[in-house]
């Protein structure tokens, strides 16, 4: 069985679909941190994203591997550096681009044959997996996105970064994920929808869990 959990960053979706996942006992692929991991290799190996046959080269060796909380790039743990700043800066330009999507998707195409798993990330009930069994849309407002990053981000810390930052960085990100031409994030039409604002992380879990 595939389950897929769409939605922009904040909306509790990682953690969720992690928790899913081991109270189901099925298997949970992070399809975020695939698009960090090949921004976190671009950058590690300088390459200019316009330089389209190195790109091409990179894409060509690149493998990725999660075994439970950790993710590997060619062997190489990458856990802690697919989530620095220097990554998300650039990370949305890297999942805009075709080449990258068309090489990626394969991956999770690969992942899904290990059994059930549960999918998380932006265009997995539309674009990868539109015959999943259940897609979810998880949604929350902006304000308290903003909140659960910024507590994120101290938690990893980022002592100086403030709430107005955040929330102009995630209206930004918005903008651009849900405009861009490829896989824009979109709510698949036979999604469930869930606004997680006023819902605590177990409360969407056992939401999600009825439905399953
Ligand atoms: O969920 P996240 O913030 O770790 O995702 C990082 C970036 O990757 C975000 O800008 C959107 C992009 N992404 C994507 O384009 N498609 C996915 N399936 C997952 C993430």
């Amino acid at each position: 069985m595939i389950i897929t959990i769409d939605g922009p960053a904040g909306t509790g979706k990682s953690t969720v679909a992690k928790k899913l996942a081991e109270t189901l006992g099925f298997a949970y692929f992070d399809t975020g941190a695939l698009y960090r991991a090949i921004s976190w290799k671009i950058l590690q190996e300088k390459i200019s994203l316009t330089d389209r046959e190195k790109l091409e080269e990179i894409l060509y060796q690149f493998s990725f591997c999660q075994e439970k909380d950790r993710y590997f790039v060619n062997g190489e743990d990458v856990t802690a550096v697919i989530r620095s700043q220097a990554v998300t800066e650039i990370v949305s330009e890297v999942s805009a681009m075709k080449v990258v999507r068309d090489a990626l998707k394969p991956i999770q195409i690969e992942f899904s044959k290990k059994g059930s798993v549960v999918f998380e990330g932006r265009d997995l009930g539309t674009v990868v997996f539109p015959h999943a069994e259940i897609k979810f849309f998880l949604t929350a407002s902006p304000e308290v996105r903003a909140k659960r990053r910024l507590k994120e981000l101290r938690r990893l810390g980022a002592s100086s970064v403030t709430l107005e930052k955040v929330l102009e960085d995630i209206h930004e990100r918005d903008r651009f994920d849900s405009g861009r031409e490829i896989a824009p994030l979109k709510k698949p039409s036979d999604a469930i929808v869930i606004d997680t604002t006023h819902l605590s992380i177990e409360e969407v879990v056992n939401t999600l869990k009825k439905y399953v």
